[in-house]
């Protein structure tokens, strides 16, 4: 004789004016017709945006529904806005994901390459890096360093897993890897004599405290990790980072990638600092400030506003009115009321 078994309803029991706020809310936001009917509004949008230059495509400007901003405050709430707009597409196309992250990986070893006055363009950087290929007239120590600077990438990428505690073996692993084939006494070594910091104010601590004040570092990122918001822990670790500047040289790319990894490990794309004179003059300049005023905020707006323009470079890409079934909610009823021209 068959045995009957009994399913337990798991549903939690509701009373009428909750049942209709429910309703109210799923006809509001949730419906699957009204999720579609943007979707068709922003295909329509998009199709009249590219209509003049078909060769050219023509993303949603994200600028206009998150404007510029002058306050950390509001800042972070945008980026944690658009996180919320890039995860609802979640989990991406594999290929695309993959397409994309390697695209962005050679512009930020280019861009961070560049900053510190690596002579390779962008489209050379892609070739030594994808083709081994060497660039004729360019100095060796120059491609050295965008390979470097990718193995370095690749590392933080193996590390930066949700909850992973940063140690300082990982830090002078980075070191390492950045100063390879190019200073290999001092690579993934703790100084041992005076640095300055050319165009800087700021005077880095006498070598003989270098390693307590590293200590100190970890220490604090150890209190800090669970209490800041993650993209200000990064920039704070960067910044403190250079502000003790532990290495003879690298210290910048190095700062780069931790803030880097604790970006990746908590969601967030990587902020890459440009290294053309403007944005390398505000960002050097956003460091003079904190370590002479002992004023941090232009820093962290400065690392706001990139991870800010990586999301909307994520989204550019994946927000596809397209995007099968359940997925870009969040990011579709966000850009509504724009689409309605
Ligand atoms: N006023 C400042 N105080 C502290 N650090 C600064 C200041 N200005 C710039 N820096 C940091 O110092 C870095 C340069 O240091 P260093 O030459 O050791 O690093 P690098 O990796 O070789 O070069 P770069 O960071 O320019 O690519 C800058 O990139 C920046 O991060
Ligand atoms: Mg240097």
């Amino acid at each position: 004789m068959g045995k009957t078994v009994v399913i337990q309803s798991t549903q939690t029991q509701v009373n009428a004016p909750q049942r209709i706020e429910i309703a109210q809310l799923y006809r509001q936001d949730n419906h699957p017709e009204q999720i579609q009917d943007i979707r068709q509004l922003f295909k329509n949008y998009l199709i009249k945006l590219n209509s003049e230059d078909p060769m050219k495509y023509k993303a949603l400007d994200l600028s206009l529904i998150y404007p510029e901003k002058d306050s950390v405050k509001d800042l972070l709430e945008q980026v944690d806005d658009l996180k919320k707009c890039l995860d609802s597409f979640r989990p991406l196309n594999p290929a695309q994901l993959e397409n994309l992250e390697h695209a962005f990986d050679i512009q930020y070893t280019h861009e961070s390459t560049k900053i510190e006055g690596n002579s390779l363009t962008l489209s050379e950087t892609a070739l030594v890096i994808e083709k081994g290929i060497t660039v004729k007239g360019k100095p060796l120590k120059d491609h050295i360093e965008v390979l470097n600077h990718q193995k370095a990438l690749e590392y933080i990428k193996s590390i930066a897993v949700p909850e992973y505690e940063l140690t300082q073996d990982d830090l002078l692993k980075i070191h390492n890897l950045i100063l390879q084939g190019i200073d290999h006494h001092n690579a993934g070594k703790y100084r041992s004599q005076r640095v300055i910091i050319s165009g800087s104010r700021h005077i880095p601590p006498n070598p003989l405290k270098v390693y307590d004040l590293m200590q100190l570092y970890f220490e604090e990122y150890t209190q800090e990790r669970n209490d800041l918001h993650p993209v200000l822990l990064a920039a704070r670790m960067h910044e403190r980072l250079v502000r003790i500047h532990p290495f003879i040289d690298g210290n910048g790319r190095t700062a780069r990638l931790i803030m880097n990894l604790i970006l990746i490990q908590n969601g967030y794309p990587i902020a890459n600092i440009l290294g053309e004179t403007e944005k390398k003059d505000a960002y050097c300049d956003a460091l003079e400030k904190s370590h002479m005023e002992g004023k941090s905020e232009d820093f962290q707006k400065i690392i706001l506003n990139e991870v800010k323009q990586a999301f909307f470079n994520y989204l550019d890409m994946v927000a596809d009115p397209d995007v099968e079934e359940g997925k870009g909610t969040y990011f579709f009823k966000k850009i509504k009321p724009f689409l309605i021209t």
